[in-house]
């Protein structure tokens, strides 16, 4: 086992040494709460998107942090976001995946192939081209890496087929790549969120009547906020979580294990 680092995170804060997280999709939602709990708690932050103006933004908002713009859905632009992070801070000790798309909802029977395409590109390409190209700086680190997948990996609902096939890759992927990487000392987990009060789930609850999310799918009657779940990452990538790789922690407020209501 890595042993602990010594001092306290405050001690990180400003310094060259600082532990360095990149967070994909940390412009937004469950990525930007997740940008802003690591640096909170003294890591030196990049975060990556596609739209200049939400980058922009989450600069504003996180002093210090490294935008990279970038369509994280290509083997390539994974691999020139990484380098861009590891050559601007010089290390990298935890990644974060917290990029995603739902993709337009359609029968399996009738979505096309660029349905299929862009999601799954999104979705699981993109983290694992983030992760591979990763690896060389995290083992210099013995980091970590937590992807962000969803309850649709383990549940299904109608129409939403390259979604919930990618999240269920996304974990089959979190697995194989904790085997593969244990030996360098590079953890992998995931987290699976039921709904985040997030811009597109927000979207969503106002679209279906509910703008405060639906109250009776879990135990809790509420959705969860975007920093609950930034909370289950960071505690992820630290090193409280030494002794875990290759598990998908559900954060659903027990949504997935809840039976319907008898009539
Ligand atoms: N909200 C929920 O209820 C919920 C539940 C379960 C799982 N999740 C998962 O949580 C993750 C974050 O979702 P969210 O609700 O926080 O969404 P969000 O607020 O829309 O944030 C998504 C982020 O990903 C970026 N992004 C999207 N496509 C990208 C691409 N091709 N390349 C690079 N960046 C890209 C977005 O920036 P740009 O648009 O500028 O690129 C944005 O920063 C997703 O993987 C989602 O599947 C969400």
């Amino acid at each position: 086992m890595t042993a602990p680092r010594a001092g306290s995170q405050e001690d990180f804060m400003e310094s060259s040494d600082a532990p360095v997280a990149l967070v994909t999709g940390g412009t937004s939602g469950i990525g930007l709460a997740t940008a802003r709990l690591l640096s909170e708690r003294g890591h030196r932050v990049a975060v990556c998107g596609r739209d200049q103006r939400r980058l922009d933004r989450a600069a504003r908002e996180l002093p210090g942090v490294h935008a990279v713009r970038a369509d994280l859905s290509t083997w390539e632009a994974a691999a020139a976001a990484v380098a861009e992070v590891v050559s601007a801070f010089g290390r990298l000790d935890v990644l974060v995946t917290a990029h995603g798309a739902v993709g337009e909802p359609g029968p399996v029977a009738e979505l096309p192939a660029a349905a299929w395409d862009h999601v799954l590109g999104t979705n699981l390409i993109g983290p694992i081209a983030t992760t591979v190209a990763a690896v060389p700086a995290l083992r210099r680190t013995r980091g970590a890496v937590v992807h962000v997948g969803s309850i649709s990996a383990i549940q299904a609902t109608p129409q939403t087929a390259p979604y919930g096939v990618s999240k269920a890759g996304l974990v089959a992927f979190t697995k194989h790549a904790a085997a593969d990487l244990a030996e360098f000392g590079i953890r992998v987990n995931a987290v699976l969120p039921g709904w985040v009060r997030t811009p597109p789930a927000i979207a969503y609850f106002e679209q279906i009547g509910r703008p405060e999310g639906p109250r009776d799918g879990n135990f809790l009657g509420r959705v969860a906020e975007p920093a609950e779940i930034a909370e289950v990452i960071a505690f992820l990538a630290s090193r409280k979580a030494s002794f875990i790789t290759g598990e998908a922690v559900v954060a659903d407020g027990g949504e997935w294990i809840k039976m319907s209501d008898p009539e």
